[in-house]
Protein backbone atom coordinates (compact mmCIF):
# COMPACT_ATOMS: atom_id res chain seq x y z
CA UNK A 1 0.00 0.00 0.00
CA UNK A 2 1.30 4.02 -0.79
CA UNK A 3 1.98 5.28 2.25
CA UNK A 4 -0.57 7.74 2.60
CA UNK A 5 1.39 9.92 4.49
CA UNK A 6 3.91 10.32 2.29
CA UNK A 7 2.01 10.82 -0.87
CA UNK A 8 3.29 13.30 -3.13
CA UNK A 9 0.19 14.41 -4.90
CA UNK A 10 0.20 16.37 -7.76
CA UNK A 11 -1.69 19.73 -7.53
CA UNK A 12 -4.47 19.44 -10.24
CA UNK A 13 -5.46 16.35 -8.21
CA UNK A 14 -5.28 13.92 -10.82
CA UNK A 15 -2.99 11.07 -9.22
CA UNK A 16 -3.35 7.63 -10.34
CA UNK A 17 -2.08 4.59 -8.87
CA UNK A 18 -3.25 6.21 -5.33
CA UNK A 19 -4.34 2.99 -3.37
CA UNK A 20 -6.77 3.10 -0.78
CA UNK A 21 -7.31 1.10 2.60
CA UNK A 22 -8.47 -2.79 1.91
CA UNK A 23 -11.67 -1.80 4.45
CA UNK A 24 -12.49 1.30 2.55
CA UNK A 25 -15.72 0.97 0.52
CA UNK A 26 -16.09 1.75 -2.84
CA UNK A 27 -19.90 1.67 -4.36
CA UNK A 28 -22.51 3.87 -5.82
CA UNK A 29 -25.60 5.46 -4.91
CA UNK A 30 -29.41 6.04 -6.13
CA UNK A 31 -32.82 7.05 -5.02
CA UNK A 32 -35.84 5.22 -5.09
CA UNK A 33 -38.18 7.69 -6.94
CA UNK A 34 -35.10 8.40 -9.39
CA UNK A 35 -34.97 5.31 -10.38
CA UNK A 36 -37.70 2.95 -9.31
CA UNK A 37 -41.09 3.95 -11.50
CA UNK A 38 -43.74 1.48 -10.95
CA UNK A 39 -45.27 4.01 -9.03
CA UNK A 40 -48.46 2.40 -9.30
CA UNK A 41 -47.99 -0.94 -8.84
CA UNK A 42 -47.05 -2.66 -5.56
CA UNK A 43 -49.48 -1.26 -3.31
CA UNK A 44 -47.59 1.80 -3.90
CA UNK A 45 -49.34 5.17 -2.67
CA UNK A 46 -48.43 8.66 -3.70
CA UNK A 47 -45.56 10.74 -3.09
CA UNK A 48 -45.37 14.22 -2.93
CA UNK A 49 -42.60 14.02 -6.36
CA UNK A 50 -45.80 12.07 -8.25
CA UNK A 51 -47.90 15.43 -7.73
CA UNK A 52 -45.44 17.90 -8.43
CA UNK A 53 -44.03 15.78 -11.60
CA UNK A 54 -47.15 15.55 -12.81
CA UNK A 55 -48.16 19.27 -12.03
CA UNK A 56 -47.43 21.41 -15.23
CA UNK A 57 -44.31 23.73 -15.31
CA UNK A 58 -42.85 22.16 -12.41
CA UNK A 59 -40.50 19.43 -14.14
CA UNK A 60 -38.36 20.56 -17.62
CA UNK A 61 -39.85 18.98 -20.46
CA UNK A 62 -43.13 17.75 -18.47
CA UNK A 63 -40.78 14.50 -17.43
CA UNK A 64 -41.98 12.77 -14.39
CA UNK A 65 -40.64 9.61 -12.00
CA UNK A 66 -43.84 6.93 -13.43
CA UNK A 67 -41.41 4.71 -15.56
CA UNK A 68 -37.44 6.20 -14.55
CA UNK A 69 -35.41 3.71 -14.74
CA UNK A 70 -37.69 0.75 -14.18
CA UNK A 71 -35.70 -0.37 -11.60
CA UNK A 72 -38.92 -2.28 -10.40
CA UNK A 73 -39.39 -4.54 -12.24
CA UNK A 74 -35.69 -5.12 -13.49
CA UNK A 75 -34.11 -5.17 -9.60
CA UNK A 76 -32.67 -8.54 -10.30
CA UNK A 77 -30.31 -7.69 -13.63
CA UNK A 78 -29.62 -4.36 -12.03
CA UNK A 79 -28.31 -6.23 -9.25
CA UNK A 80 -25.89 -8.39 -11.55
CA UNK A 81 -25.17 -5.01 -12.93
CA UNK A 82 -23.60 -3.97 -9.71
CA UNK A 83 -21.88 -6.93 -8.87
CA UNK A 84 -20.36 -6.95 -12.32
CA UNK A 85 -18.77 -3.55 -11.55
CA UNK A 86 -17.32 -4.79 -8.64
CA UNK A 87 -19.76 -2.70 -5.92
CA UNK A 88 -18.51 -3.23 -2.79
CA UNK A 89 -21.29 -1.23 -1.60
CA UNK A 90 -24.85 -0.15 -2.73
CA UNK A 91 -26.45 3.23 -1.19
CA UNK A 92 -30.31 3.04 -2.22
CA UNK A 93 -33.46 4.87 -0.96
CA UNK A 94 -36.56 2.68 0.60
CA UNK A 95 -39.61 4.53 -0.97
CA UNK A 96 -41.55 5.80 2.33
CA UNK A 97 -44.73 5.46 0.32
CA UNK A 98 -44.26 1.47 -0.79
CA UNK A 99 -44.10 1.17 3.24
CA UNK A 100 -47.00 2.75 3.89
CA UNK A 101 -48.93 3.96 1.10
CA UNK A 102 -50.44 6.84 3.40
CA UNK A 103 -47.59 7.61 5.60
CA UNK A 104 -49.49 6.02 8.62
CA UNK A 105 -50.54 2.36 9.13
CA UNK A 106 -49.49 -0.84 9.08
CA UNK A 107 -46.40 -2.02 6.10
CA UNK A 108 -47.30 -3.14 2.90
CA UNK A 109 -46.48 -6.81 2.23
CA UNK A 110 -45.26 -6.39 -1.68
CA UNK A 111 -43.63 -2.66 -0.59
CA UNK A 112 -41.31 -5.05 2.26
CA UNK A 113 -41.17 -7.89 -0.16
CA UNK A 114 -39.65 -5.33 -2.81
CA UNK A 115 -36.96 -4.36 -0.77
CA UNK A 116 -36.32 -7.77 0.66
CA UNK A 117 -35.60 -8.71 -2.67
CA UNK A 118 -33.19 -5.87 -2.93
CA UNK A 119 -31.75 -6.36 0.01
CA UNK A 120 -31.48 -10.03 -0.24
CA UNK A 121 -29.68 -9.69 -3.95
CA UNK A 122 -27.22 -7.43 -2.68
CA UNK A 123 -25.84 -9.03 0.36
CA UNK A 124 -25.97 -12.94 -1.84
CA UNK A 125 -23.80 -10.55 -4.11
CA UNK A 126 -21.38 -9.75 -1.27
CA UNK A 127 -22.62 -5.96 -2.09
CA UNK A 128 -23.18 -3.63 1.19
CA UNK A 129 -26.41 -2.35 1.70
CA UNK A 130 -26.28 1.53 2.80
CA UNK A 131 -29.93 2.18 3.40
CA UNK A 132 -31.37 5.71 3.50
CA UNK A 133 -34.89 6.09 4.80
CA UNK A 134 -35.77 9.45 3.47
CA UNK A 135 -34.98 10.37 -0.17
CA UNK A 136 -37.89 12.97 -0.80
CA UNK A 137 -40.31 10.68 -1.56
CA UNK A 138 -42.84 12.08 1.33
CA UNK A 139 -46.50 9.83 1.15
CA UNK A 140 -48.57 12.52 -0.08
CA UNK A 141 -51.32 12.17 2.09
CA UNK A 142 -48.99 13.72 5.09
CA UNK A 143 -47.97 16.86 2.79
CA UNK A 144 -51.59 16.88 2.83
CA UNK A 145 -51.71 17.76 6.65
CA UNK A 146 -48.37 19.96 6.47
CA UNK A 147 -45.88 17.93 5.65
CA UNK A 148 -42.40 18.82 6.80
CA UNK A 149 -43.93 22.27 8.69
CA UNK A 150 -46.37 19.92 10.49
CA UNK A 151 -44.59 18.17 13.96
CA UNK A 152 -46.59 15.24 13.31
CA UNK A 153 -44.59 14.09 10.34
CA UNK A 154 -41.72 13.67 12.56
CA UNK A 155 -43.31 11.07 14.54
CA UNK A 156 -45.01 9.24 11.36
CA UNK A 157 -41.48 9.07 10.15
CA UNK A 158 -40.04 7.22 13.45
CA UNK A 159 -43.45 4.54 12.98
CA UNK A 160 -41.78 4.26 9.48
CA UNK A 161 -38.60 3.68 10.45
CA UNK A 162 -39.66 1.26 13.26
CA UNK A 163 -41.72 -0.78 10.74
CA UNK A 164 -37.97 -0.81 7.90
CA UNK A 165 -36.25 -1.84 11.07
CA UNK A 166 -38.06 -4.86 12.17
CA UNK A 167 -38.06 -5.83 8.72
CA UNK A 168 -34.54 -5.62 7.88
CA UNK A 169 -32.98 -5.16 11.38
CA UNK A 170 -30.75 -7.67 11.38
CA UNK A 171 -28.64 -7.35 8.22
CA UNK A 172 -28.41 -3.59 7.66
CA UNK A 173 -24.88 -2.53 8.51
CA UNK A 174 -25.75 0.97 7.83
CA UNK A 175 -28.81 3.04 8.20
CA UNK A 176 -29.32 6.71 7.20
CA UNK A 177 -32.14 8.75 8.11
CA UNK A 178 -32.50 11.64 5.65
CA UNK A 179 -30.73 12.91 2.85
CA UNK A 180 -30.01 16.39 2.52
CA UNK A 181 -32.47 17.75 4.59
CA UNK A 182 -31.73 20.97 3.30
CA UNK A 183 -33.07 20.40 0.03
CA UNK A 184 -36.26 18.72 1.54
CA UNK A 185 -36.68 22.03 3.78
CA UNK A 186 -35.56 25.04 1.40
CA UNK A 187 -35.84 23.86 -2.05
CA UNK A 188 -39.31 22.06 -0.97
CA UNK A 189 -40.63 25.09 1.55
CA UNK A 190 -38.73 28.14 -0.05
CA UNK A 191 -37.98 28.57 -3.00
CA UNK A 192 -40.28 25.67 -4.11
CA UNK A 193 -38.76 24.26 -6.82
CA UNK A 194 -38.86 20.50 -5.67
CA UNK A 195 -41.80 18.72 -4.19
CA UNK A 196 -43.84 19.67 -2.52
CA UNK A 197 -43.39 23.31 -4.38
CA UNK A 198 -43.99 25.99 -1.96
CA UNK A 199 -42.34 29.48 -1.13
CA UNK A 200 -42.93 29.99 2.38
CA UNK A 201 -39.85 30.76 4.76
CA UNK A 202 -41.44 30.16 8.01
CA UNK A 203 -43.02 26.94 6.66
CA UNK A 204 -39.22 25.98 5.45
CA UNK A 205 -37.67 26.93 9.14
CA UNK A 206 -40.35 24.17 10.67
CA UNK A 207 -39.40 22.03 8.19
CA UNK A 208 -35.94 22.11 9.10
CA UNK A 209 -36.63 21.58 12.45
CA UNK A 210 -39.01 18.89 11.85
CA UNK A 211 -36.15 16.84 9.44
CA UNK A 212 -34.44 17.22 12.70
CA UNK A 213 -36.42 15.77 15.21
CA UNK A 214 -37.52 12.88 12.65
CA UNK A 215 -33.87 12.10 12.14
CA UNK A 216 -33.91 11.51 15.55
CA UNK A 217 -36.76 9.55 16.72
CA UNK A 218 -36.17 7.62 13.33
CA UNK A 219 -32.65 6.84 15.40
CA UNK A 220 -34.08 6.33 18.59
CA UNK A 221 -37.00 3.98 17.21
CA UNK A 222 -34.46 1.99 15.23
CA UNK A 223 -32.27 1.03 18.10
CA UNK A 224 -35.12 -0.24 19.26
CA UNK A 225 -36.21 -2.83 16.72
CA UNK A 226 -32.82 -3.89 15.59
CA UNK A 227 -30.85 -6.81 16.63
CA UNK A 228 -27.46 -6.36 14.92
CA UNK A 229 -25.29 -3.42 15.68
CA UNK A 230 -25.46 -1.09 13.17
CA UNK A 231 -24.11 2.13 12.27
CA UNK A 232 -26.93 5.03 11.97
CA UNK A 233 -26.17 8.32 10.29
CA UNK A 234 -27.78 11.02 8.49
CA UNK A 235 -26.32 12.75 4.99
CA UNK A 236 -25.88 16.09 4.42
CA UNK A 237 -25.02 18.62 1.51
CA UNK A 238 -22.76 20.92 3.74
CA UNK A 239 -21.96 23.73 2.02
CA UNK A 240 -18.40 24.67 0.79
CA UNK A 241 -18.09 28.41 1.18
CA UNK A 242 -15.81 31.06 -0.13
CA UNK A 243 -16.27 34.65 0.48
CA UNK A 244 -15.74 37.34 -2.03
CA UNK A 245 -14.27 41.04 -0.93
CA UNK A 246 -15.18 43.32 2.12
CA UNK A 247 -18.46 41.75 2.55
CA UNK A 248 -17.72 38.09 1.69
CA UNK A 249 -17.10 37.29 5.68
CA UNK A 250 -20.27 38.21 6.79
CA UNK A 251 -22.33 36.06 3.82
CA UNK A 252 -20.31 33.09 4.54
CA UNK A 253 -21.53 33.54 8.11
CA UNK A 254 -24.79 33.62 7.37
CA UNK A 255 -25.32 30.87 4.72
CA UNK A 256 -22.91 28.39 6.40
CA UNK A 257 -25.53 28.86 9.11
CA UNK A 258 -28.82 28.28 7.38
CA UNK A 259 -26.56 25.66 5.05
CA UNK A 260 -24.50 23.82 7.24
CA UNK A 261 -24.38 24.73 11.04
CA UNK A 262 -28.31 24.30 11.31
CA UNK A 263 -28.42 20.59 10.51
CA UNK A 264 -24.56 19.91 12.25
CA UNK A 265 -25.93 22.19 15.81
CA UNK A 266 -29.04 20.33 16.89
CA UNK A 267 -27.57 16.96 15.40
CA UNK A 268 -23.80 16.54 16.95
CA UNK A 269 -23.99 19.75 19.53
CA UNK A 270 -27.22 19.53 20.84
CA UNK A 271 -28.45 23.07 19.82
CA UNK A 272 -29.17 25.75 17.60
CA UNK A 273 -26.98 28.31 16.36
CA UNK A 274 -27.73 31.52 18.24
CA UNK A 275 -26.98 33.73 15.45
CA UNK A 276 -28.92 31.61 13.01
CA UNK A 277 -32.20 32.41 15.73
CA UNK A 278 -31.53 36.08 15.62
CA UNK A 279 -30.89 35.96 11.47
CA UNK A 280 -34.47 34.98 10.71
CA UNK A 281 -36.49 36.21 13.86
CA UNK A 282 -38.25 38.24 11.18
CA UNK A 283 -39.37 34.70 9.81
CA UNK A 284 -40.44 33.09 12.53
CA UNK A 285 -39.87 33.06 16.70
CA UNK A 286 -38.75 29.46 16.38
CA UNK A 287 -41.62 28.31 18.71
CA UNK A 288 -42.14 25.16 16.49
CA UNK A 289 -38.69 23.44 18.91
CA UNK A 290 -40.16 22.23 21.73
CA UNK A 291 -38.21 21.65 25.57
CA UNK A 292 -36.71 18.43 25.11
CA UNK A 293 -36.66 18.76 20.87
CA UNK A 294 -32.90 19.03 21.48
CA UNK A 295 -32.25 16.35 23.46
CA UNK A 296 -34.37 14.00 20.97
CA UNK A 297 -32.11 15.22 18.48
CA UNK A 298 -28.77 14.65 19.33
CA UNK A 299 -28.66 10.93 19.24
CA UNK A 300 -25.09 9.63 18.73
CA UNK A 301 -24.10 8.84 15.26
CA UNK A 302 -21.67 6.49 14.16
CA UNK A 303 -21.09 8.42 10.70
CA UNK A 304 -22.06 10.97 8.97
CA UNK A 305 -22.80 10.91 5.42
CA UNK A 306 -21.10 13.91 2.79
CA UNK A 307 -22.79 14.81 -0.62
CA UNK A 308 -20.34 16.71 -2.11
CA UNK A 309 -20.21 19.18 -6.01
CA UNK A 310 -19.31 22.06 -6.26
CA UNK A 311 -18.54 25.39 -3.74
CA UNK A 312 -20.18 28.56 -3.48
CA UNK A 313 -18.57 32.01 -3.62
CA UNK A 314 -20.84 34.58 -1.80
CA UNK A 315 -20.96 38.30 -0.74
CA UNK A 316 -23.92 40.87 0.25
CA UNK A 317 -25.69 42.03 -2.51
CA UNK A 318 -24.85 45.76 -2.81
CA UNK A 319 -28.61 45.92 -3.79
CA UNK A 320 -27.16 48.23 -7.09
CA UNK A 321 -26.00 45.53 -9.72
CA UNK A 322 -27.70 42.94 -10.94
CA UNK A 323 -28.33 40.19 -8.65
CA UNK A 324 -26.42 36.91 -8.98
CA UNK A 325 -28.35 34.12 -7.37
CA UNK A 326 -25.86 31.21 -8.75
CA UNK A 327 -26.31 28.70 -5.89
CA UNK A 328 -26.45 25.73 -8.39
CA UNK A 329 -29.94 24.94 -6.46
CA UNK A 330 -32.11 25.72 -9.99
CA UNK A 331 -33.81 28.65 -11.31
CA UNK A 332 -36.31 30.23 -8.88
CA UNK A 333 -38.03 33.43 -8.83
CA UNK A 334 -37.86 33.10 -4.88
CA UNK A 335 -34.50 32.39 -3.04
CA UNK A 336 -34.05 29.07 -1.21
CA UNK A 337 -32.67 30.74 1.74
CA UNK A 338 -34.27 31.75 4.21
CA UNK A 339 -33.67 35.78 5.36
CA UNK A 340 -31.28 36.02 3.36
CA UNK A 341 -32.12 36.96 0.12
CA UNK A 342 -29.77 39.76 0.27
CA UNK A 343 -26.82 37.14 -0.14
CA UNK A 344 -25.42 36.82 -4.04
CA UNK A 345 -23.85 33.79 -4.94
CA UNK A 346 -21.43 34.45 -7.68
CA UNK A 347 -20.77 32.95 -11.27
CA UNK A 348 -17.66 31.11 -10.71
CA UNK A 349 -14.77 30.37 -12.81
CA UNK A 350 -14.75 26.55 -15.13
CA UNK A 351 -14.77 24.39 -15.77
CA UNK A 352 -18.21 23.17 -15.24
CA UNK A 353 -20.57 20.43 -15.10
CA UNK A 354 -23.71 20.17 -17.46
CA UNK A 355 -25.45 21.05 -14.38
CA UNK A 356 -23.63 24.59 -14.14
CA UNK A 357 -21.86 23.05 -11.33
CA UNK A 358 -17.75 24.40 -10.79
CA UNK A 359 -15.53 21.53 -10.74
CA UNK A 360 -13.56 22.28 -7.71
CA UNK A 361 -12.24 18.82 -5.50
CA UNK A 362 -10.10 21.18 -3.32
CA UNK A 363 -13.33 22.06 -2.03
CA UNK A 364 -14.26 18.07 -0.77
CA UNK A 365 -10.72 17.86 0.59
CA UNK A 366 -11.56 20.86 2.71
CA UNK A 367 -14.93 20.29 3.78
CA UNK A 368 -14.14 16.43 5.27
CA UNK A 369 -10.61 17.88 6.85
CA UNK A 370 -13.15 20.69 8.49
CA UNK A 371 -16.02 18.85 9.03
CA UNK A 372 -13.60 16.36 10.73
CA UNK A 373 -11.43 18.70 12.29
CA UNK A 374 -14.88 20.26 14.22
CA UNK A 375 -15.90 16.79 15.07
CA UNK A 376 -12.97 14.32 15.59
CA UNK A 377 -14.42 11.00 16.70
CA UNK A 378 -17.22 10.89 13.83
CA UNK A 379 -16.45 8.68 10.96
CA UNK A 380 -17.49 10.30 7.72
CA UNK A 381 -18.17 8.45 4.53
CA UNK A 382 -19.12 10.36 1.16
CA UNK A 383 -22.25 9.19 0.44
CA UNK A 384 -22.69 11.17 -3.15
CA UNK A 385 -20.41 12.68 -5.71
CA UNK A 386 -20.37 13.01 -9.56
CA UNK A 387 -21.05 14.16 -12.60
CA UNK A 388 -23.52 15.39 -15.32
CA UNK A 389 -22.42 15.53 -18.72
CA UNK A 390 -23.80 15.23 -22.06
CA UNK A 391 -22.61 11.84 -23.35
CA UNK A 392 -21.95 10.45 -26.71
CA UNK A 393 -22.87 6.79 -27.70
CA UNK A 394 -19.88 5.99 -30.30
CA UNK A 395 -20.04 2.75 -31.46
CA UNK A 396 -22.21 1.04 -28.76
CA UNK A 397 -19.62 2.81 -25.75
CA UNK A 398 -19.84 5.90 -24.16
CA UNK A 399 -16.26 7.55 -23.78
CA UNK A 400 -17.13 9.68 -20.87
CA UNK A 401 -13.67 11.09 -20.40
CA UNK A 402 -14.77 14.20 -18.46
CA UNK A 403 -16.91 11.94 -15.98
CA UNK A 404 -13.58 9.94 -15.20
CA UNK A 405 -11.55 12.42 -15.27
CA UNK A 406 -13.97 14.34 -12.84
CA UNK A 407 -14.21 10.76 -10.76
CA UNK A 408 -10.48 10.72 -10.27
CA UNK A 409 -9.65 14.27 -9.07
CA UNK A 410 -12.59 14.15 -6.41
CA UNK A 411 -11.47 10.89 -5.37
CA UNK A 412 -7.44 12.21 -5.27
CA UNK A 413 -9.35 14.49 -3.23
CA UNK A 414 -10.83 12.07 -1.01
CA UNK A 415 -7.03 10.15 -0.77
CA UNK A 416 -5.64 13.23 0.46
CA UNK A 417 -8.73 13.74 2.90
CA UNK A 418 -7.20 10.55 4.49
CA UNK A 419 -3.87 11.06 4.46
CA UNK A 420 -4.52 14.24 6.54
CA UNK A 421 -6.11 12.02 8.87
CA UNK A 422 -9.74 12.26 8.13
CA UNK A 423 -11.52 8.81 9.25
CA UNK A 424 -13.20 8.11 5.71
CA UNK A 425 -14.65 5.28 5.48
CA UNK A 426 -15.81 4.93 1.87
CA UNK A 427 -17.26 6.70 -1.53
CA UNK A 428 -20.45 6.27 -2.98
CA UNK A 429 -20.66 7.46 -6.82
CA UNK A 430 -23.50 9.47 -7.73
CA UNK A 431 -24.95 7.38 -9.71
CA UNK A 432 -25.23 3.76 -10.49
CA UNK A 433 -27.08 4.72 -13.62
CA UNK A 434 -28.97 7.92 -15.76
CA UNK A 435 -31.84 8.66 -13.50
CA UNK A 436 -34.67 11.33 -12.67
CA UNK A 437 -32.91 14.54 -11.96
CA UNK A 438 -35.47 15.97 -9.80
CA UNK A 439 -36.93 19.52 -11.59
CA UNK A 440 -34.58 18.69 -14.68
CA UNK A 441 -36.14 15.57 -15.63
CA UNK A 442 -33.85 13.29 -17.17
CA UNK A 443 -32.19 15.68 -18.99
CA UNK A 444 -29.38 15.48 -16.69
CA UNK A 445 -27.41 12.29 -16.96
CA UNK A 446 -25.56 11.35 -13.86
CA UNK A 447 -24.99 7.79 -14.50
CA UNK A 448 -21.72 5.15 -14.88
CA UNK A 449 -24.50 3.05 -16.50
CA UNK A 450 -26.31 4.61 -19.70
CA UNK A 451 -29.79 4.36 -19.87
CA UNK A 452 -31.51 4.20 -22.82
CA UNK A 453 -34.70 5.97 -22.07
CA UNK A 454 -36.14 4.18 -25.01
CA UNK A 455 -35.61 0.79 -24.02
CA UNK A 456 -34.26 0.84 -20.88
CA UNK A 457 -30.73 -0.74 -21.65
CA UNK A 458 -28.18 -0.52 -20.03
CA UNK A 459 -24.43 0.39 -21.26
CA UNK A 460 -21.66 1.02 -18.45
CA UNK A 461 -20.05 3.87 -19.76
CA UNK A 462 -15.77 4.01 -19.94
CA UNK A 463 -16.26 5.93 -16.16
CA UNK A 464 -18.10 2.92 -15.27
CA UNK A 465 -15.29 0.51 -16.63
CA UNK A 466 -12.56 2.69 -14.84
CA UNK A 467 -14.42 2.80 -11.67
CA UNK A 468 -15.17 -1.14 -11.77
CA UNK A 469 -10.86 -1.33 -11.69
CA UNK A 470 -11.33 1.12 -8.90
CA UNK A 471 -13.78 -0.63 -6.86
CA UNK A 472 -11.84 -4.23 -7.48
CA UNK A 473 -8.29 -2.78 -6.17
CA UNK A 474 -9.13 0.59 -4.33
CA UNK A 475 -6.10 1.33 -6.31
CA UNK A 476 -6.79 4.64 -8.35
CA UNK A 477 -6.60 3.37 -12.07
CA UNK A 478 -3.76 4.31 -14.42
C1 LIG B 1 -28.23 15.45 -4.76
C2 LIG B 1 -29.36 14.47 -4.57
C3 LIG B 1 -29.39 13.36 -5.59
C4 LIG B 1 -29.04 13.86 -6.97
C5 LIG B 1 -27.76 14.65 -6.94
C6 LIG B 1 -27.30 15.14 -8.29
O1 LIG B 1 -28.60 16.67 -4.22
O2 LIG B 1 -29.28 13.89 -3.29
O3 LIG B 1 -30.65 12.75 -5.53
O4 LIG B 1 -30.08 14.59 -7.48
O5 LIG B 1 -27.90 15.74 -6.09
Amino acid sequence: MTDVATTDYRDDYRNAGLQFPADFVFGSATASYQIEGAVNEGGRGPSIWDTFSHTPGKVHNGDTGDQADDHYHRLDADLDLMKSLNLQAYRFSISWPRIQPTGRGPANPEGIAFYTRLIDGLIERGITPIVTLYHWDLPQALEDEGGWANRATSYAFADYARIVGQAFGDRIGTWTTLNEPWCSAYLGYASGVHAPGLNDYAASLAAVHHLNLAHGLAVTALKEVVTNDPQFSITLNLHVLRPEGETGAEAVRRIDGLGNRVFLGPLLDGEYPADVIADTSEVTDWSFVHDGDLDLIKQPLDLLGVNYYSTNLVRVWDGVSPKQSADGHGEASVSPWPAASDIEFLEQPGPHTEMGWNIDPSGLEELLVSVSTAYPNLPLMITENGAAFDDQVVDGRVPDADRTDYLRRHITAAHKALSRGVDLRGYQVWSLMDNFEWAYGYSKRFGIVRVDYDTLERTPKDSALWYSELAATNRIPD
